[in-house]
This record gives structure tokens, C-alpha cells and sequence, in this order.
């Protein structure tokens, strides 16, 4: 199998990738106390520095925006000391590193809630997958609180101090989470926003509070060290737009003009998080579709083999390729992709929470085992 593409090296914004194999953001709710990254998670992103760029998982960038239990957040000082030692182990090993900023919306509970109210949401409509408390419990879906307009500006303001943080905790840049069904997804997808004000209505009004949260981050860490996540076509939790090709096309088009680090877009094949472990030869492309709207680096993620990565590289589909799964069970991917080495099979009963279990103990190739075929 022909990876040489792979190996060449891409420069994203101010960072300098050594290499196109991305680790994709993983939430894998094994934070510590406090919601503060520990030496474990150190070591799980050191095991996995040698991709071009590593996302780190989603992180909560205020305690209202937690929505998993044991997932990070980056919004306390404990938080921001214990993502140093992640960065510091990862530039260690000459890794490049960023963090993914995340606020859930609708997705959370209201025992995340500092006030223990509901969660909030553009508009009062609930997601369709039951939520977890924050001791781990899988609970009935509650109907969201709709945010005012003072409290859209508070969360726009969060994620700025968040992004503020991780550049203090040594990341190298950020990506805002508006995939997925989180808040910023919420605010773009007229199935979830049904808002009369300036946030909600046209294409423009929904986009706003991306726009809003783009330039607010842009401010803090310059637009080079910014970069945004999209979900097209997605459906977790619900999510669903009334015209999602307009709806993204326009997106992608703004994103376009603000000079960002990179867009990353997730295949619709992929948006039930990596549940589906086969392509859909009828899936749309996002990669292939969006492309020509976006000026700008683009990496592509979901469910992706090695091969499928390259290929859609040399169709220029992509500059780079985000991987999940295979990042889970194989912290040396590159080097496996690199030599043609068999790769692990994933556990997925230990994707989330836990101990090293599943976690740190994937085991490193052995350089002499056989290679794969092809
Ligand atoms: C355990 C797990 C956790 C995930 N957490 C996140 C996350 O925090 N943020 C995000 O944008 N996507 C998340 N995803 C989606 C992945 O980033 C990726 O898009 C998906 O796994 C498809 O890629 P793959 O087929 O290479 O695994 C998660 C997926 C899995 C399997």
C-alpha cells in the first residue's frame, strides 16, 4: 500500500506537522478529581505523539458545558496544570497538540448545572438520546433551557478564556467543537434552533454565535491557532437541519475567510461517533463536497482505514486525516501505517471511562512482526 503521502510534512497555520496522520478528538472521561487531566492521560497522549497532530478530546470549557462524567474541562487552574504535563509529555517527544473546546448543550444534565437547573439550548427542545448524571447514570432526556441573548455572550466569552487557558496549559492551538450535536451545532441546525432573535431564523442568524465564538478565540490566540469542527449531514442526538447543504455550504464558506489553522470535517458516515464500522458506499463525501467552498487546510475524518486516508489525500479531498479508532487501539499508528504493520483491533467496552485498562495498555508493535498483506 502506497502511504508516502502521508509523510510529507504540512504546516498548519503557525504549527508544523511532520506528518497527515491526525489523532481525532476522543472523549474518554478519565480525567481526575476535579475534572483536572492527571499523569495517566499524560501518558496516554505521550504514547500517541508521534501523530502529525493530536486533537485532544473534548473539553468542557465551563462547568455549565460538562456533559460526560470524568471528562475534562479547562476553565479551574487545576484543569490548566494538569493539561501542562499532557502538553509537556507530548512536545517531549517533539508531538504537536491541540485542544478541543467543547460545551454540550442540550446533551448534558442538570446535575452537571452549577445550579442544578436543566441544561442549556438555543431552543427548548430536547435531544433524542438519554443523558448521563454526572456519577455515570444513564437518565430520561430533560427539555432543555432556552439561553438569552446576555447568556449567549457569557458562553462566547467562556470559550475565549478557555482558549486563553489552553494556550497558558502549552497547547499549541485550539479547535472549537461544532460538531456532534454540542451547543455550536445546536445554534447551526434549525432542528434545534428555533429562535426568533438574531441568534436563530436565516442561515446568517444561526451561524452567529459560531462567528461570534470564531472571532472571539481569534482575538486571544490569533486565527492561526484556531480551528473549527463540523459535523455535515450528522444526526447525533437528533440533530438535523431542514436544508443541510445550504446550511453547510454557507458555513464552510465563512469559515473560509477567518485565516484558521484548518477545517475539519467528520463524513456523515461517521456521526454516530464511530459507531459505524463499515463505509457506506451511499454516504456523502464531505471532504469531497465542501472542499471546493473552503480556502484553507482541510482534514477529514470517519471511519477511515489507512488506505481509504491516502486515497482521499491524493484526490486532494484532504490535506490530512483524522483517525479515532484506530488512535485508540494503536498509539504507534504511524509507524505501523509507515511499515505496514498489522494493527490492533479496538475494545470498544473501553472506550469510555475506566482505568489504564483499555487505555495505556495497547501494546507498541514489535518493529520485526509480520506485515500485512497488500
Ligand atoms: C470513544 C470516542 C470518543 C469520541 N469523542 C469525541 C470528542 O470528544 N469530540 C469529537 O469531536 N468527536 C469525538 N468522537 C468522534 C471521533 O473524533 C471520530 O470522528 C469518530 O470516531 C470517527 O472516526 P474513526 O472512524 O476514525 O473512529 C469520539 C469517538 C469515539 C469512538
Amino acid at each position: 500500500m502506497n502511504t508516502s503521502l502521508f509523510f510529507q510534512p504540512l504546516q498548519l497555520g503557525s504549527v508544523t506537522l511532520s506528518n497527515r496522520i491526525v489523532m481525532a478528538p476522543l472523549t474518554r472521561m478519565r480525567a481526575g478529581a476535579g475534572n483536572a487531566p492527571t499523569e495517566r492521560n499524560a501518558l496516554y497522549y505521550a504514547q500517541r505523539s508521534s501523530a502529525g497532530l493530536i486533537i485532544a478530546e473534548g473539553t468542557a470549557v465551563s462547568q455549565q458545558g460538562q456533559g460526560y462524567p470524568n471528562a475534562p474541562g479547562i476553565y479551574t487552574a487545576e484543569q490548566v496544570a494538569g493539561w501542562r504535563k499532557a502538553t509537556d509529555a507530548v512536545h517531549e517527544q517533539g508531538g504537536r497538540i491541540f485542544l478541543q473546546l467543547a460545551h454540550n448543550g442540550r446533551n448534558s444534565h442538570s446535575s452537571f448545572m452549577p445550579d442544578g437547573g436543566a441544561p442549556f439550548a438555543p431552543s427548548p427542545i430536547p435531544p433524542s438520546l438519554p443523558g448521563f448524571t454526572r456519577d455515570a447514570q444513564k437518565v430520561p432526556i430533560e427539555i432543555p433551557r432556552e439561553l438569552t441573548a446576555p447568556e449567549i455572550r457569557e458562553i462566547v466569552v467562556s470559550f475565549a478564556t478557555a482558549a486563553r487557558n489552553a494556550i497558558d496549559a502549552g497547547f499549541d492551538g485550539v479547535e472549537l467543537q461544532a460538531a456532534n450535536s454540542h451547543l455550536i451545532d445546536q445554534f447551526l441546525e434549525d432542528g434545534a434552533n428555533q429562535r426568533t432573535d438574531r441568534y436563530g431564523g436565516s442561515v446568517k442568524n444561526r451561524m452567529r454565535f459560531l462567528v461570534e465564538i470564531v472571532e472571539a478565540v481569534s482575538a486571544v490566540t490569533g486565527s492561526q491557532r484556531v480551528s473549527v469542527r463540523l459535523s455535515p449531514f450528522g444526526q447525533y442526538g437528533g440533530i438535523r437541519d431542514s436544508n443541510p447543504m445550504r446550511l453547510f455550504t454557507s458555513v464552510v464558506r465563512e469559515m473560509s475567510t477567518y485565516n484558521l489553522a484548518y477545517l475539519h470535517l467528520i463524513e456523515g458516515r461517521g456521526s454516530e461517533i464511530g459507531l459505524a464500522d463499515e463505509l457506506h458506499a451511499d454516504a456523502l463525501d464531505n471532504a469531497r463536497i465542501f472542499r471546493p467552498e473552503y480556502e484553507g487546510n482541510l482534514i477529514s475524518a470517519a471511519a477511515y482505514t489507512p488506505e481509504t486516508g491516502h486515497q482521499a489525500i491524493e484526490a486532494r479531498y484532504a490535506d490530512a486525516i483524522a483517525f479515532g479508532r484506530l488512535f485508540i487501539a494503536n498509539p504507534d499508528l504511524v509507524s505501523r501505517i509507515e511499515k505496514g504493520l498489522t494493527l490492533n483491533a479496538y475494545d470498544r467496552s473501553t472506550f469510555y471511562g475506566g482505568d489504564e485498562h483499555g487505555y495505556t495498555d495497547y501494546p507498541i508493535a514489535n518493529p520485526s512482526s509480520p506485515r500485512e498483506k497488500g
